[in-house]
């Protein structure tokens, strides 16, 4: 049994196995040869924060796999979550039904307390601001099959960093190969956490802070945008002041390298304007899709097969 909760627990090693086997998963799908590994499983999705993405890819990829899926969205208000009962009360009862739990949570560290009372593989689908870690997947996958590399790269993360668990969960995976930078594009209120920035400075990773989508952007490989993520702003007040401060412009397009790629987890709002995904540097969709891939891979991770 194998719990996926952070980015941070994984070695190189692993990681690597289980790209290599989201590409095996891709082949098969593409060419329709899928095997049921997951015949007789039961794969749970419970989500108490909304999802388009990971849920629906989650599920594909179990029911791509032969195995079946219970789920429930919106649990904060259609589980016993809403009559009070406790995260931990909720994963026992789900691991007595499901061999793998997936979980979304809106409150950092939830997946954590679970983990100590789980009984089969837990994996978490995000955690407020903390963690994403099957999102960093992808993008790694995405990087990866867009770059044919992940070594000696110039990433730029733009716009909500503060709330960015994508980004959380995508950077500890990259500062494990060589080369790599990282630009971090934000306004003062949205920058990212200064514990996040001390780590770095410890080991000592290669990075700057930027305040403007403008200054580097001739010199990144990599885009990776993120959503003002209105849902953690103490109130509306708060969202309106930053929502519009950083946006992707067709414009920026003509500063950008031939080759470099336009990340985004999506969903997208007003941060990269429309205009823009029609260039094939808009890599956001093929994302998206590499999500159902590495699912697939990252179910059979989490039970050993
Ligand atoms: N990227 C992502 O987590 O998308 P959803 O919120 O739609 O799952």
């Amino acid at each position: 049994m194998k719990n996926i909760i952070s980015a941070n627990q994984f070695k190189k090693s692993e990681i690597e196995k289980i790209l290599s086997s989201a590409v095996l998963m891709e082949k098969a799908y593409k060419k329709n040869k899928i095997k049921p590994i997951l015949k007789d499983k039961i794969v749970a999705c419970i989500f108490f924060e909304p999802s388009t993405r990971t849920r629906l890819s989650f599920e594909t990829a179990a029911l791509k796999l032969g195995a079946k899926v219970i789920s429930a969205e919106n649990a904060l208000e259609n589980s016993s979550a809403h009559k009070g009962e406790t995260i931990e009360d909720t994963t026992k009862i789900l691991c007595s039904y499901a061999d793998v739990v997936v979980i979304r949570h809106p409150i950092a560290g939830t997946l954590d307390k679970a983990a100590k009372v789980a009984t089969k593989p837990l994996i978490n689908a995000g955690d407020g601001a903390n963690q994403h870690p099957t999102q960093g997947f992808l993008d790694l996958y995405t990087i990866k099959k867009e770059h044919g590399r992940l070594n000696n790269l110039n990433i730029g993360f733009g716009g909500d960093l503060l709330n960015s668990r994508t980004l959380k969960s995508l950077v500890p995976f990259l500062r494990l190969y060589s080369g790599n930078k990282f630009y971090f594009i934000s306004p003062k209120q949205l920058e990212l956490p200064r514990e996040f920035i001390k780590d770095l400075k410890e080991n000592e990773i290669a990075f700057e802070e930027l305040r403007s989508l403008d200054e580097k952007l001739g010199e990144l490989d990599v885009l990776y945008m993120t959503r003002v993520q209105k849902e953690r702003f103490a109130n509306e007040k708060e969202y309106n002041k930053a929502k519009d401060l950083f946006i992707f412009k067709k414009e920026h397009l003509k500063k950008l390298k031939k080759n470099a790629i336009i990340m985004h987890p999506l969903p997208k709002i007003n941060e990269i304007e429309r205009e823009v995904d029609a260039d094939p540097r808009a890599a956001y969709f093929r994302q998206a899709q590499n999500g159902l891939y590495v699912r697939m891979a990252l179910l059979c991770y989490s039970l050993g097969l």
